[in-house]
């Protein structure tokens, strides 16, 4: 039985391969819908990049939702600089024809962990948590019906990527993480630890190309344009791709080590807003709250993706 999911996003090159990961993947995975959110652009963008990439995969039947435009506190804080002005330069995308739902995202995670048997739905946030916050704060009652919540953000031994400190995805609404690694959810997290061992090399960019089909293209410009400002920075040889490494785990999970521990979200630090601060040691006494991971089997993350990606035509 494939897992029921909702994908949370702000696409964003690396979300439009993780989708597109859970789109190639029928048996491991229902995508019962995508819900926007501000982030990587403003959600104007982030709900219509979402809708561009589910016709690239053949996929005008999926519901996509517009979520909160902003942060639950202080202003929204984008990523230009790293996914384009559009939030998905790179390769050029036909304009999208397919609706975006009336409903409120908010409204649809709600209703549909209401309507769901309970354990059934698994949330995957791959931008800030705002929507997912927000939907915890309206209907409490829906913590306990979510079978887990497996995200992209944070970091600990890689430190932050947006300021020195911070993550970009929990930088953008801490108060948001605070609420969702504070909802005893069972979660699973992707840090920086493990995506920024997830990198596009050169190798693994020609082999997206070497597909021959409009998606392997696409996948193959996106994370082009993507790694630049990565590989100048770090001077990596190939840009992190973060949030596939979330539909990656709901197929693979082998491919993953991490170590259950307890996370808490700076939300007052004047220089560490927004760090996860990961007890990887157990020295706090606090309660493990989230699958913290920390390690891939790079070459198989690449090998499933490319596999997967195939089969889009
Ligand atoms: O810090 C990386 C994360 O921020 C990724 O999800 C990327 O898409 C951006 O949202
Ligand atoms: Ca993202």
């Amino acid at each position: 039985m494939p897992r029921k999911i909702i994908i949370d996003t702000d696409p964003g090159q690396d979300d439009a391969v993780a989708i597109l990961l859970a789109l190639a993947s029928p048996d491991e995975i229902e995508v019962l819908g995508l819900t926007a959110v501000a982030g990587n652009v403003p959600l104007a963008l982030t709900q219509k990049n979402a809708r561009m990439i589910c016709e690239l995969a053949g996929r005008r039947d999926i519901r996509i939702f517009a979520g909160c435009d902003r942060p639950l506190a202080g202003q929204l804080v984008t990523a230009e600089h790293v996914h384009g002005r559009t939030g998905l330069d790179g390769p050029t995308l036909p304009e999208p024809t397919m609706p975006l739902q009336e409903a409120h995202a908010v409204a649809f995670l709600i209703e549909t962990l209401r309507a769901a048997p309970e354990g059934e739905v698994t949330l995957c946030p791959l931008g800030p948590l705002t929507n997912i916050a927000t939907a915890l704060r309206e209907a409490p009652e829906i913590a306990p019906r979510i079978r887990e919540i497996v995200l992209m953000g944070g970091a600990y031994f890689e430190v932050g990527n947006i300021t020195p400190a911070a993550e970009f995805n929990i930088f953008v609404d801490p108060e948001a993480a605070a609420i969702v690694f504070g909802s005893g959810i069972p979660i699973t997290v992707m840090p920086l630890d493990v995506t920024h061992k997830a990198l596009v090399t050169a190798p693994r960019n020609a082999a997206f190309r070497t597909l021959g089909t409009p998606v392997g293209r696409a996948v193959a410009a996106m994370t082009d344009f993507f790694e630049r400002y990565d590989r100048e920075k770090y001077g990596s040889e190939g840009a992190p791709l973060h949030d596939p490494c979330v539909t990656a785990y709901l197929i693979r999970p082998e491919l993953f080590r991490g170590r259950h521990v307890n996370v808490e979200i700076e939300t007052e630090g004047r220089f560490t807003r927004g760090m996860t601060v990961a007890d990887w040691w157990g020295v706090s006494g606090r309660a493990p709250n989230a699958t913290f991971m920390g390690d891939l089997d790079a070459d198989g993350f690449f090998g499933l993706l490319t596999d997967r990606l195939g089969r889009l035509t």
